[in-house]
């Protein structure tokens, strides 16, 4: 991890959300808690707003306006190219719901992404081991009845 990381390791984060803009809020602070390389498990039930976040970590990193992150359900990885700070940062996020088996995941080439400037987000992680191995961390996000959420982001490395 390069020296200047502001994330300790095995930190927790937690923060509490009341609609999907808060959501968005909390993605735009998670870009200065990220430093790349880093790998992380977006865990959540089917509309907790995995992608939500995703759109406020996208429009932080100045690789794309909320509207335009959408899911990758179905094309399963979007790349933006965002920067911070004056350094160039790729942004993937990936949705691996539909694939079937560590196999098929292979043909995504998840390992030739983690380029040394690469963020990845990675929605359904937890359903495969080669990639709980590889994350650095998780963003866990639980709904607590209605519009409420809470999301926890933890660093393993
Ligand atoms: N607190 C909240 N955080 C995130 N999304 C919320 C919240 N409250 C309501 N929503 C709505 O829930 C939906 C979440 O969708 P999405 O981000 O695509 O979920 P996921 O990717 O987890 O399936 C959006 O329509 C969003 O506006
Ligand atoms: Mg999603």
């Amino acid at each position: 991890m390069s020296k200047d990381a502001p994330v300790a390791e095995g930190r927790i984060h937690e923060f509490t959300t009341k609609s999907g803009s808060d959501t968005i809020e909390v993605g735009r602070k998670l870009a200065s808690l990220l430093n790349p390389p880093q790998l992380l498990i977006l865990r959540g039930d089917l509309g907790t707003g995995k992608t939500t976040l995703v759109k406020g970590l996208a429009q932080a990193l100045d690789a794309a306006d909320p509207d335009e992150v959408t899911s990758p359900t179905f094309t399963l990885l979007h790349e933006y190219d965002g920067n911070r700070n004056g350094r160039p940062i790729k942004l993937f996020h990936l949705d691996v719901y539909r694939i079937e088996g560590e196999r098929q995941l292979e043909t995504l080439g998840l390992e030739e992404l983690m380029t040394p400037d690469a963020l990845v987000l990675v929605e359904w992680g937890e359903k495969f081991k080669s990639i709980k191995k590889r994350a650095t961390g998780e963003i866990a996000i639980a709904s607590e009845g209605g519009d409420a959420r809470k999301i926890t982001v933890t660093f393993t490395e």
